[in-house]
């Protein structure tokens, strides 16, 4: 297999790659197990229409707003609309678990001496719960968010804006996206792009093409060329 050479900086997408948006619904005991699955899937699909949607109509809010108004959505259609249900899933997602081998991918990488970032639809609010509630503290050099140019991905300002932020090149830099349409973007816009493929997706038919797919990040570190000094 052919390694990313010249690689500076590894940039990840958050929710579903870093931390499990699963892990909301089944910690949540008011959520009957037949229904778990349905509702994370509903919640996940709304809560990304909702960003596409509302950056096409240039009416942007925080993804804070976009994950509740997503949930409701998902409760209604799945006939769990309850107030308590709706706070404890929403205090539930603000410490969604990360996936388990995250950490320690995390400091190989950092031992190697490669950057490592966060860009995320996410708020700053949101990433930052996320990451104490996994014992992530330290193990990044930059939390970037969308919130800083006001619409979601994959508008190209969100990418430009963490080659901004970390001073490379596209080149230099690998994304790591476990969704297909955020990891295709990401490489038409110019990086080099590892699809971290957790969820089996088939191949988007969208520009873009991953310079490689995996199924966790364990597999990421093999798959960058030593940083040259
Ligand atoms: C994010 C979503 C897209 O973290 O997973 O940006």
């Amino acid at each position: 297999m052919t390694a990313l050479s010249g690689i500076r900086a590894c940039v990840f997408d958050a929710y579903g790659t870093l931390f499990d948006f699963a892990s909301a619904a089944t910690r949540c005991p008011g959520i009957p197990e037949h229904k778990r699955v349905a509702l994370t899937t509903l919640w996940r699909d709304k809560q990304l229409q909702y960003t596409w949607l509302r950056s096409l109509q240039d009416r942007y809010v925080d993804f804070w707003q976009v994950t509740a108004e997503a949930l409701d959505f998902a409760l209604e259609s799945l006939d769990l609309r309850d107030a308590a249900l709706r706070e404890q899933l929403l205090q539930l997602y603000q410490t969604l678990q990360a996936f388990p081998e995250v950490a320690d991918t995390l400091r190989q990488l950092r031992a190697a001496g490669f950057r490592t970032a966060i860009l995320s639809n996410g708020t700053p609010a949101m990433l930052d719960a996320a990451i104490r509630a996994s014992g992530l503290q330290g193990l990044f050099d930059a939390v970037l968010s969308v919130e800083s140019v006001r619409v979601f991905k994959t508008h190209p300002k969100v990418y430009a804006y963490a080659l901004q932020q970390l001073g490379l090149p596209a080149g230099q830099v690998s994304f790591q996206s476990s969704n297909g349409w955020d990891a295709y973007a990401a490489s038409a816009f110019g990086m080099r792009v590892v699809w971290c493929n957790r969820y089996g997706q088939r191949p988007e038919q969208l520009p873009g093409a991953p310079d490689h797919v995996i199924r966790n990040l364990a597999e990421l570190p093999a798959l960058l060329a030593p940083i040259a000094t």
